[in-house]
């Protein structure tokens, strides 16, 4: 077992494999390994050049971290009787260089910035790659409304049918939920792409370091400059889990109608077997069990929300070893929705709409009724509220035609004759009809063919936005790390 260089020289007591390993971060660290390369490299960098450590003791230095930045790390350096990666690593460092060495490269540094660093330059990352991949389901929802311009379908009110509406129209709002949900995170990754190395313990240091270097080295867009604040704060990590709790919400009220329109009563859409399961007893069975499941996730990425929060509640400043604690609930939380964006992009792009189905209820339960109350309004010059009792009293005599709805107008003493002002069975009629309806709510952000065309050609306008910006973070992110990886090895030469 590799000496706990860290320990050494304060400690002493027998700790027990099983103590070690409930103190130890290792397995979570995985996570964060390559990560704690780029900062030591960094950092190192940065000794160098603020003349703390001699060129001599960099050049070794950096060539050994370069080493494992190219081979990859050493199994051996995940040994869980080891507090963490950071311990494991500057372990190996000091073992291959020598303590007058490798001894140097934790100067003017603590666990405390270096693992709060670690942990952004991982998160932001993901955090990009989770952000396209909710642009490829919003652009499956945008390319499946295209084709569902014209499919009338009910819309639904308190789960009872209201009016009609398209598919179109319905996929749209979800694109626009989940493009919220992107502006979310995209608002979240600037506060996350900021740099807390240089705070040390939480007092910075006493050395003549330069951090903007450092923050600039591992491409970071500012500093979190208060160093008690850095090395404390994980609030970065609570609006990311917050931002992704709400972009499950989301998912699941999609997932949650993927399973009521799959069910054998409404039959609207047929997902793939591939995302289905049967019964080990009913052999008729096809369960929409990754919509269910993935329904569920949202529990669990809450979960790790909570998890995370109250972590933090309540915790002094500046650095507690609490924190630790906090970050495995960070990339649960990042993998649900990973697994459960993937899944979803497929599920959807896979799924089979019945739009004969769709049509077929469109109409059902008077769901034009608001429409022939408006007619009443435009032809007759009515109240609205008038016009709408009129329609409401005739759908309790279970019809809408001329005689209920004269009867009606009767019944509620309006004091004019519908038929004596010239309505006809076939107002009526028009005023019913699925299509006319619709193609009247043309209003931006309505479900008419012309409305959601121009939205789906706006959306598609942002969505390409938001794509640029993606690729832009992404390549700004590999260019900051080439960059310093090339100067790394300059130095070395
Ligand atoms: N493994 C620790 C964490 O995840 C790293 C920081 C340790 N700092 C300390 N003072 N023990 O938070």
């Amino acid at each position: 077992m590799r000496t706990d260089v860290v320990r050494l020289g304060r400690l002493s007591g027998e700790r027990t494999g099983e103590m070690m390993h409930f103190l130890s971060s290792m397995r979570v660290d995985r996570c964060i390994a390559d990560a704690d390369i780029l900062v030591d490299i960094a950092h190192v960098m940065m000794l160098d050049k603020q003349k703390i450590n001699d060129h001599e003791i960099t050049k070794q230095i950096l060539a050994a971290l370069l080493e494992l930045h190219d081979e990859g790390i050493p199994e051996e350096v995940f040994d869980d009787q080891l507090e963490d990666v950071h311990a494991g690593i500057e372990a190996l460092i000091i073992e291959a260089l020598g303590a007058d060495v490798g001894g140097r490269m934790h100067m003017g540094r603590s666990r405390n910035d270096e693992v709060a660093t670690c942990i952004r330059i991982k998160l932001r990352e993901d955090l990009l790659k989770q952000m396209a991949a909710l642009l490829k389901v919003r652009e499956v929802l945008i390319a499946l409304s295209d084709q569902h311009r014209e499919t009338a379908m009910p819309g639904f009110t308190h789960m009872q049918h209201a009016q009609p509406t398209t598919l179109a129209h319905h996929l749209l709002a979800y694109e626009q939920a989940f493009s919220r949900d992107f502006d979310r995170l995209r608002d979240a990754y600037v506060r996350v792409n900021q740099c807390p190395l240089g705070a040390a313990a939480f007092a910075s240091t006493g050395y003549p370091i330069n951090r903007d270097l450092t923050a600039r080295l591992l491409g970071f867009d500012s500093l979190v400059t208060n160093t008690m604040d850095a090395v404390a704060t994980r609030d970065f990590a609570l609006e990311t889990l917050a931002d992704l709790t709400i972009l499950m919400a989301n998912v699941s009220r999609l997932c949650e109608e993927l399973v009521i329109w799959s069910s054998s009563f409404v039959k609207f859409v047929t997902l793939d077997d591939a995302f289905c399961s049967t019964s080990s007893i009913m052999p008729q069975k096809k369960n929409p069990d990754t919509a269910e499941i993935m329904r569920a996730k949202t529990g669990s990425v809450f979960g790790a929300y909570t998890g995370a929060l109250i972590t933090v509640k309540g915790l002094p400043m500046s650095y507690n070893r609490d924190l630790q604690e906090l970050t495995p609930n960070l990339w649960r939380g990042m993998r649900d929705v990973k697994e459960s964006l993937r899944l979803l992009i497929e599920m959807l792009s896979s799924a089979t709409f019945d739009t004969a189905r769709m049509k077929e209820e469109a109409g059902k339960g008077y769901s034009t009724a608001t429409e022939l109350a408006d007619t009443l309004v435009r032809n007759f010059g009515l109240p609205f509220r008038t016009a709408h009792n009129i329609v409401g009293r005739a759908v309790q005599k279970e019809s809408l035609s001329l005689e209920t709805l004269e009867e009606a107008a009767k019944d509620l003493n309006v004091g004019i004759s519908l038929v004596g002002k010239g309505l006809t069975q076939q107002q009526i009629n028009e005023a019913l009809d699925v299509n006319y309806s619709i193609a009247l709510r043309k209003a931006p952000g309505g479900p008419a063919p012309f409305a959601t065309k121009i939205a789906s050609e706006e959306r598609k306008k942002q969505l390409d936005a938001d794509s640029a910006l993606i690729d832009e973070r992404l390549a700004r992110l590999s260019k900051a790390k080439e960059d310093m990886i090339a100067d790394a090895r300059r130095l070395v030469a």
